[in-house]
């Protein structure tokens, strides 16, 4: 109001003025034709706040520093309407003249439209940018950015008690853009600290998704234990490019002889890790549109040799992209997992990660086929919400620790979010297991450290008969209703077992497990707002990787997610949710005859 106050008293005041319009506090808009305009900041603060409307055309922004080019980068500047603002920080230019030479892209006809438009009265300089987070639907307990666009993970290692998190970020809007290394870190893989941008776009192009890793043996001549980082350099085609960090992923020197690896064909997303035996790195490159990861091994980082490629086998059915390649063991034997993610030709549509079980020579993957000689694909979540999936490397204790970004392409861009967009899976840890047909799966079990999150236990050890009239329980109302759940299942003769999570206006998410063909399927066709993507209602089912009736559930609630685990980790269940109103109740229903057990409801803290 105090805004609009000032406004309307400046205006008489500023027109027939050299610039001719109102703009916000520190800065100065001249209009240069119908579709370009300057502005021009002459306040002193931190910041630029650039005003976004979320459904308009990018503005192409050339940001100019005493006249010479310092970045381009693209806003949704807005037309009709602010729905938030974002902050371009200008504290580096401090006594430098600063000005933005903005392209908009709004089909407009005239001057006047371009002077209407509703950004130009809400730019301003100021020292603060509010990051508050008072969405709705924003998750109380997992990551996201503080503000913009996110999608995959990448980048993750772990030294002395720090978990560093990078992601691919979007600074100035909340749709896929201006593609930066955001930076996280924590030290109990659940409470995660902003820092500040770990990596920006240069001349290559922008910063896609890849790894990093601790130079043990200053293979790279960056130092000893040197945080080195791999990433694909992305403008009119993709190059591999490499940086070094010397105050502990801070931020990022990059090679000058950048890129260090190019094709004739896309290529991205190089994931990397020491290899004792051979003494070389090796480097997984996902090789997109060819449906294949090219294995690379390099001594120095900086010189690459192609040694083989393994693909055109598994789920093909989109891009692949976001490799991973790491050891576990089963049985005392060791196994190699590569996991590949891809986008479209997921289990239920859109994205999802596959992952093959084989064995690595440091040179070649050859994967285990199965009982009809063919190479299976294995699923690591059976949820719409589960994509490029990548793991910590030198994570402690032997530890293969992985997150995932909890979005589906078909429709991230679209869900009821506003200021931020996406966030990332719960931590997991990853181990092997023989399924009843004598193939090795990966299983998934959430992080140790999630057992913080419990604040009080609402039910605990509770035994039910589940039968044709529903059992049920409340649900923790503390924090928007974000809670944990566990229970076993045990279902007699082969009838079905109902789990039903539901508010009072009827919103509900139903989980099925099937005994007669050992599936669990989660169905969110009723589960909120879904208007926003026909891709988003879904029935999504996975095989439980049992036999005999039995089955277990692990779920986390937070406000816009539900992920649900075996409570060994044998199925993985990942799934958005935009209730309405947070699920008020659980209850217990069969076909037939079963038996829930050990029926766990914990309230999470804040
Ligand atoms: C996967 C992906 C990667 C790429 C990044 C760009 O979601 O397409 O292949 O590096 O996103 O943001």
């Amino acid at each position: 109001m105090m805004k609009i106050m000032k406004y309307m008293l400046m205006a008489p005041l500023m027109v027939g003025s050299a610039f001719g319009m109102l703009a916000g506090d520190g800065v100065k808009v001249e209009h240069l034709g119908v579709n370009n305009t300057l502005v021009r900041v002459d306040g002193d603060g931190k910041y630029l706040l650039l005003p976004v409307q979320d459904d308009v055309a990018d503005a192409k922004v050339n940001l100019l520093i005493d006249g010479k080019l310092e970045r381009t980068f693209y806003v949704r500047l807005a037309k009709s309407k602010v729905d938030f603002t974002v902050p371009l920080n200008i504290e580096p230019y401090k006594g430098h003249n600063i000005v933005l030479d903005i392209n908009a892209n709004h089909d407009r006809s005239s001057i006047r439209e371009a002077k209407d438009a509703a950004c130009w009265n809400a730019i301003e300089v100021s020292d603060t940018f509010d990051v508050s987070n008072r969405e709705k639907f924003r998750p109380v307990y997992h990551h996201t950015p503080q503000w913009g666009w996110m999608n995959d993970p990448n980048g993750m290692y772990y030294r002395d008690g720090v978990w560093h998190l990078y992601y691919q970020w979007n600074p100035f809007g909340s749709k896929w853009q201006n593609m930066t290394w955001g930076h996280s870190t924590s030290t109990d893989l659940i409470n995660w600290d902003h820092k500040a941008v770990g990596i920006e776009p240069d001349g290559l192009g922008t910063i896609f998704s890849g790894s990093c890793a601790l130079d043990k043996t200053n293979s790279t001549g960056f130092g000893k234990d040197a945080v080195v980082a791999l990433y694909t350099s992305a403008a009119a085609s993709q190059m591999q490019s490499l940086a070094h960090s010397d105050n502990d992923g801070e931020s990022f020197i990059k090679y000058p002889g950048n890129p260090v690896f190019t094709l004739e064909t896309e290529a991205r997303d190089p994931n990397m890790f020491w290899n004792e035996k051979t003494k070389q790195w090796n480097i997984m490159l996902a090789h997109a549109l060819e449906h294949e990861i090219l294995f690379i091994t390099s001594p120095d980082l900086k010189t690459w040799t192609l040694q083989s490629a393994f693909g055109k086998e598994g789920a093909q059915g989109g891009v692949w992209e976001c490799p991973d390649l790491f050891p576990l063991e089963i049985n005392g034997r060791k196994k190699w997992v590569l996991l590949v993610n891809l986008n479209p030709g997921g289990p239920f549509g859109g994205s999802a990660t596959q992952y093959f079980i084989g064995d690595f020579d440091g040179r070649n993957f050859t994967a285990d086929t199965d009982g009809s000689g063919k190479i299976p694909t294995k699923w690591m979540d059976y949820g719409k919400d589960h994509y490029a999936t990548v793991t910590w490397s030198d994570a402690p204790d032997n530890r293969r620790t992985a997150i995932g970004w909890m979005s589906n392409w078909q429709y991230a861009a679209d869900v009821p979010t506003m200021q931020f967009r996406s966030a990332n899976t719960l931590p997991r840890e990853l181990s092997l297991f023989e399924g009843t047909d004598g193939e090795i799966y990966l299983a998934s079990t959430p992080s140790p450290e999630t057992i913080r999150l419990r604040d009080m236990a609402v039910v605990k050890g509770k035994n039910i008969n589940a039968r044709k009239k529903a059992s049920s329980f409340r649900l923790p109302t503390a924090n928007d209703g974000i809670c944990e759940i566990s229970f076993d299942i045990e279902s007699k003769s082969d009838a079905k077992v109902f789990v039903t999570l539901s508010n009072k206006i009827n919103e509900k998410v139903v989980v099925t497990y099937n005994p007669a063909d050992n599936t669990i399927a989660f169905d969110r066709t009723q589960a909120g707002i879904s208007d926003f993507s026909q891709d988003f209602p879904a029935v999504t089912v996975s095989p439980t990787f049992t036999g005999d009736g039995k089955t277990s559930v692990h779920m986390f609630i937070d406000r816009s997610s539900i992920e649900m685990f075996a409570k060994d980790g044998k199925y993985a269940m990942t799934n958005l949710v935009f209730p309405n109103e947070p699920y008020s109740s659980i209850s217990f229903s069969s076909e037939g005859n079963a038996k829930i057990s050990n029926l766990e409801i914990y309230s999470l803290k804040n």
